[in-house]
Formats: C-alpha cells, sequence, structure tokens
C-alpha cells in the first residue's frame, strides 16, 4: 500500500544546463550521445534514467513503470550543455581527437552542435595533473578569485541559455593524491586558504566550492578528494546543495563489486585478486605519471575491503593479497582491456582460480553514468535532499558516505538502495523481498 509521506518534489520544467568540467573523452562522448538520442540516431544503452524500470507494490501487482515515468527527471530535449577545458578544443575537436564514437556515424552528422559547444577558460593548475599542458586557463590574483571566476561563468550561463536549474559533473582528469589536512576543516579555514594560495586547495576543490555558493549540484567522477571533506559538507548543507562522488565505477570495479559478494555469499575464500590494465588515452596518459596513479590506485583498493570483511571472516578474506596496476600503452586508445586474476579456495580450503578479460570501451561505459548522475542529482535536488547522496553510490568507485558510516560498495544492494530512495521520495512502499506471505494462509 502506498504510504502516505510523499516527498514534495519541484517539477522539472524548464531547461537543465549541465555544466562538465573536462570536455575530454567521457565528457564528449557523452554530450555527442545524448544528440545522437535526440535525433534518434540512437538508443541510450547503459543508463538507468533511461532504460530502466521500476518494480511497484507485490510482483502480483504487475507494476513495472519506466524510472522516468514514475519520478518526473529533466527530458533528454531539456539538457543544454556547457563545459571549462584547458584544452581549447570545442566538443567536434574534442570527439575527433578522442576517437571514441564512429565519425561517420555519430559524430559529423551532429557538427554544428558539437562546434557550438566550446570550454570556457579552466581553473588549471599543471602541479595537481603532470601530465597536461593547457593553453585556455584562466589567470587571477589567488585562488579565491579563480573560484569567483567559475561562480561567474556559471551564472552568465545560466543566464545565456535561459536555463531553470543546473548541474555540474566533474569529468576532467584525476589530480595528484591529496589527503585531508587543517585547510579542509572548516569553511572558514577553507575560505583562507583559497586567499592564502594553500597548495592543498586542488583546482577541484575550486570548481566544487563555486558549484555549491551557486546552489548548483555537484557530482564527482574522478577520485581526487574535491568535496569529500568537512569544510565542503558544512557549505553543502548549510546553503541545501546536492554533493556526491567518487569516481565513477565502469569497467574492472564494477565486475569487482559484482564477483566479491558472490564469493561472500558461498563463504568461498580469496587468497589473491592481481588486476591488471592497459589504456592509450589520455586519461592513461595522466594516470601514468605516480601521483595521479596514487589518487586512483586508493579508489579502485578499497572496494574488497569493504565488501569482504576481512575482519569479520579472517579465514577467509584475512590473508588476501590485492595489487592493482594500470599501464599506458597508446595502441589501444579508449579501448582498455582489464585483466583480472582471482585466485579463490573452496571446501577444505582446495584451490581455484578464475581469470577475467574485459576488453572494454572506457568512456561509451562512462557516458550515461555522466547523464544518470546528471539527471538524479538534479531530482535530488528537486527534491530538497542536500549535502551527500549516498542512494547514488551505485554509480561510484568510492562512494562518499556519512562520517559515522562506512560506503556500500556491493552493485546490487547499492542498486536496491537507490530504486527503493525513488519509491520513499514518492511514498510508494519499500520492496523487502520477504514474500512470506504467498505461502503463508490466515
Ligand atoms: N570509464 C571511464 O572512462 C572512467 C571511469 C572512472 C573515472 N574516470 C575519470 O573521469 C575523468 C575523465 O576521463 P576521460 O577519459 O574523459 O579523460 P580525458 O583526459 O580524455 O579528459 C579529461 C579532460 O579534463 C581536462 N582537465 C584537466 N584538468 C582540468 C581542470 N582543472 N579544469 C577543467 N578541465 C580539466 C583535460 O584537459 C581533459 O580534456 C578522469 O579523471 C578519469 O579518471 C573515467
Amino acid at each position: 500500500m502506498a504510504d502516505k509521506s510523499v516527498r514534495q518534489i519541484a517539477p522539472a520544467k524548464g531547461k537543465l544546463g549541465v555544466l562538465t568540467v573536462g570536455l575530454g573523452a567521457v565528457a564528449s562522448t557523452f554530450i555527442a550521445g545524448v544528440e545522437n538520442v535526440r535525433r534518434g540516431a540512437a538508443r541510450p544503452i547503459g543508463s538507468l534514467t533511461q532504460m530502466g524500470t521500476i518494480r511497484l507494490g507485490k510482483r502480483t501487482d504487475n507494476r513495472t513503470p519506466l524510472i522516468n515515468e514514475f519520478v518526473d527527471l529533466a527530458s533528454l530535449d531539456d539538457l543544454v550543455f556547457g563545459a571549462w577545458d584547458p584544452v581549447p578544443d570545442d566538443c567536434y575537436d574534442a570527439c575527433v581527437h578522442c576517437g571514441v564514437l564512429d565519425r561517420h556515424e555519430h559524430v559529423e552528422p551532429i557538427k554544428d552542435f558539437l562546434k557550438g559547444i566550446k570550454p570556457m577558460p579552466a581553473v588549471f593548475e599543471q602541479a595537481y595533473v603532470k601530465r597536461l599542458q593547457g593553453s585556455n586557463v584562466k589567470s587571477g590574483k589567488n585562488k579565491r578569485d579563480l573560484a569567483e571566476q567559475l561562480r561567474k561563468d556559471i551564472r552568465d550561463f545560466k543566464q545565456q541559455h535561459g536555463c531553470d536549474r543546473l548541474v555540474m559533473v566533474w569529468c576532467a582528469s584525476t589530480e595528484i593524491f591529496i589527503t585531508q589536512g587543517p585547510a579542509h576543516q572548516s569553511l572558514a579555514a577553507f575560505e583562507k586558504a583559497m586567499e592564502a594560495n594553500d597548495p592543498s586547495i586542488a583546482p577541484s576543490m575550486l570548481y566544487a566550492w563555486a558549484a555549491i555558493m551557486e546552489g548548483v549540484p555537484f557530482a564527482n567522477g574522478a577520485p581526487n578528494l574535491t568535496c569529500d571533506f568537512p569544510a565542503m559538507l558544512d557549505l553543502a548543507k548549510e546553503k541545501g546543495v546536492a554533493i556526491g562522488g567518487k569516481d565513477f565505477k565502469t569497467g574492472q570495479t564494477m565486475l569487482k563489486t559484482v564477483l566479491s559478494p558472490m564469493f561472500k555469499a558461498r563463504m568461498l575464500g580469496v587468497a589473491g585478486w592481481y588486476s591488471t590494465n592497459i589504456l592509450g588515452n589520455r586519461d592513461g596518459e595522466v594516470l601514468d605519471d605516480p601521483e595521479s596513479f596514487k589518487t586512483k590506485e586508493e579508489s579502485k583498493l578499497g572496494v574488497l575491503e569493504y565488501i569482504l570483511q576481512p575482519k569479520l571472516y579472517p579465514e577467509l578474506y584475512g590473508q588476501m593479497y590485492h595489487k592493482v596496476r594500470i599501464n599506458y600503452y597508446p595502441p589501444r586508445g579508449d579501448n582498455k582491456e582489464g585483466w583480472d586474476n582471482i585466485d579463490i579456495f573452496g571446501w577444505l580450503g582446495y584451490p581455484m582460480q578464475i581469470k577475467v578479460d574485459f576488453l572494454c570501451r572506457d568512456s561509451i561505459l562512462a557516458a550515461p553514468l555522466v547523464l544518470d548522475l546528471a539527471i538524479f542529482f538534479d531530482l535530488a535536488q528537486r527534491a530538497g535532499m542536500s549535502g551527500i547522496q549516498e542512494w547514488l553510490s551505485f554509480y561510484f568507485k568510492s562512494p562518499q558516505a556519512a562520517a559515522e558510516l562506512y560506503p556500500e560498495h556491493d552493485l546490487f544492494i547499492q542498486l536496491t538502495k537507490l530504486k527503493n530512495t525513488l519509491r520513499w521520495m514518492k511514498g510508494e512502499a519499500q520492496i523487502t523481498h520477504l514474500g512470506i506471505e504467498y505461502y503463508e494462509s490466515e
């Protein structure tokens, strides 16, 4: 039975501006993909907001609407795009350069549209992404001044494009590894540090700060610290803005968060898990720098620890050896190959092995996630849900969670949580999968 506590959700009327930080492989594949779908030239495969359904009520009720019929979501026709990038290429040049989409089929037919999306000058410092150089960069007297320039870009974009609402998604490079320090502990300390050009304030933090100050929800698709510290969490709460991250969960980690719950469900042990990747896109080149790789490595390593819970199951997972490697290998471009060798053990300790070879396409897997995050973060904002959106952990390798909680990594628990949150927003009953009523008579 439907519950009465339906959440107030402002209607998704007017245009939704989607601002991507970075106009590289992921962002350009996302934007070109949406335009192809809008023109009827392709299907939005991989996107839960466009293709997913949601079961409501009992199995016998036969109610499974599309998610976008069940909740009021921004429609693809209402999306407009903007971006920042230190590389001055417009979206057409970015698509051609990255070579993800078939040029003849999905790029040339929408050339005029793509040419119109030119990146705004970025807040960029090479010290934070060593393998990158850019000419389309802002200058300012200090980091606060740069962040204020971003705020102005946001306001100007909204006005120029007649947007009703905006959302920002970080699709830019992985920055060097930064841990929380004094500058991140309070808003006052953070603002002072921006003015003092403190090196612990990375460009990504300035984008997040600018977005929140302008009331724009912010999703972080890379593993950078960005908005995962007390000052930013306080600001998001104070301004009533939805935020979340980190790092799109697309290839190898997605597989990991599906396979490892299976081992745990069956009480099978894991002796070792060796993961290696080759990829040849710009992301691969950036991650070839040890300092950027360290940020990624932390994000990729965490998942097994949380899912397998070695402290609860020391005999099964206490000795597990886990290694992750990423190797830059130019001939493959965006077509990543991820290998996993998993040494497991079963009944009486007998060893077995599983080998996974995932020949994937990085940006083809990531693009629908950018779309869903933009659309769901806009929903959260319209529903008055501020701060960390843990229900969107489904999309992230290293999901942000409240300080007292451990993050949930299991892909199917994440999906259940996402759908139950949608049910909760609309006052529909939660689905517990108990189903005992079908077997017990009064
Ligand atoms: N499957 C995936 O593709 C996947 C999965 C998880 C995370 N990611 C992350 O998503 C991000 C984007 O990946 P990509 O393949 O598009 O990389 P990319 O190198 O093609 O694009 C990143 C873009 O960001 C720009 N950039 C760097 N610093 C910037 C700044 N300060 N401001 C604005 N722009 C900036 C770069 O110039 C570049 O054009 C990376 O951090 C990557 O690690 C990708």
